[in-house]
């Protein structure tokens, strides 16, 4: 496989560019604004610019892009749409095309928040769509527009992404906030009225690989196959790090004054690709302690 991967900076860019390395794989990075720190080849890539991606994928002879790229700031989409709907709904089309008439293999990721959140059943691939925020009404235009350009494209859809970053093995975003505010003996807020099943992205760039080695094409929900609230999650990182478990309270999303809506409970029906693939999908807890080594900072 020789693979152009999209936002190669992002969190699960780097991840997707580590694992694919660690296989062996050719791996072209795409990054945006600053590069991440791998030794492969690395291009900075607008994905509203079709013609730049047509031509790495011509001159490295790339046969699968993997689009980690995306406006992901769900705030900042209430407040740009256009911006959104432009990255995140067209840009991702305009890419599957590219690489329909190339016939080469497309991966796009997807999200939870194309779908409303006020249902107690788990989302399935085909449940309905519908988005509260400009972000997820962009992400959803993106598969759709995917689809129309791509009938093979794979699209995964993920829920509540974290990790450590795949060139410097740095934990990001909400593990590494809570863990270092409990390391440093100070009280965390936690929603209690939000649900989705977190997905790791280690194990989603395994899962990619998997998927495609077997072939598989069209919509999989990836994430764990636990379900939490956001108190919940931050419960097993204190566990975790053996902290100080009286430091985790309660609180609420309306507590928060943002643009966007957030859907209260997304969590993402699995089971698809763990028939696909023949084998379960991790819980939490399996997935942190896979991520154990990256909380050493913090442990007590
Ligand atoms: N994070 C989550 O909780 C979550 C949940 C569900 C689904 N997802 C999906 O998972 C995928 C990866 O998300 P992530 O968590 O890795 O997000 P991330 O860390 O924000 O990475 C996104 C990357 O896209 C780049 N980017 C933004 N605009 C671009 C453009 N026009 N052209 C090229 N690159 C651009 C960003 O670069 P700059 O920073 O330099 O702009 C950044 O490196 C996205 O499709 C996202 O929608 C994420």
């Amino acid at each position: 496989m020789r693979t152009l991967v999209t936002g190669a900076n992002g969190l699960l860019g780097s991840v997707v560019v580590e694992t694919l390395l660690g296989q062996g794989f050719d791996v072209v990075g795409g990054y945006h604004t600053d590069p991440p720190q791998f030794d492969t080849p690395l291009h900075e890539v607008d994905i509203t610019d079709s013609e730049r991606v047509a031509t790495l994928i011509d001159d490295y002879e790339i046969d699968t892009v993997v689009n980690c790229a995306a406006f992901t700031d769900v705030d900042g989409c209430e407040t740009s749409p256009e911006l959104a709907n432009k990255v995140n709904g067209v840009a991702p089309g305009v890419i599957a095309e590219v690489c329909a008439e190339r016939d080469i293999d497309f991966v796009h990721y997807s999200t939870d928040y194309v779908f409303a959140g006020d249902s107690d059943e788990r989302y399935t691939e085909d449940g309905e769509t519908g988005p509260v925020q400009e972000y997820g009404a962009s992400k959803l235009a993106g598969e759709d527009s995917v689809r129309d350009a791509d009938s093979d494209a794979l699209i995964l859809r993920l829920s509540f992404v974290y990790g450590a970053r795949g060139d410097t093995g740095e934990l990001t975003g909400f593990p590494q906030w809570v863990a270092s505010t409990l390391a440093a003996g100070d009280d965390v807020p936690l929603f209690t009225d939000q649900q989705f099943t977190p997905s790791r992205a280690g194990h989603v760039a395994e899962t990619m690989v998997s998927l495609l080695e077997a072939g598989a094409t069209g919509t999989f929900h990836v994430a764990s196959r636990s379900c939490v609230t956001p108190y919940e999650f931050g419960e097993e990182i204190c566990a975790l790090i053996d902290g100080d478990d009286r430091l985790v309270g309660s609180s609420s999303m309306s507590d928060l004054n943002r643009e966007a809506a957030r859907p209260q409970n997304s969590c993402l029906d699995v089971s698809k690709v763990e028939e696909e693939l023949g084998r379960p999908q991790p819980t939490l807890t399996d997935d942190l302690e896979e991520l154990e080594g990256a909380f050493s900072d913090y442990m007590s």
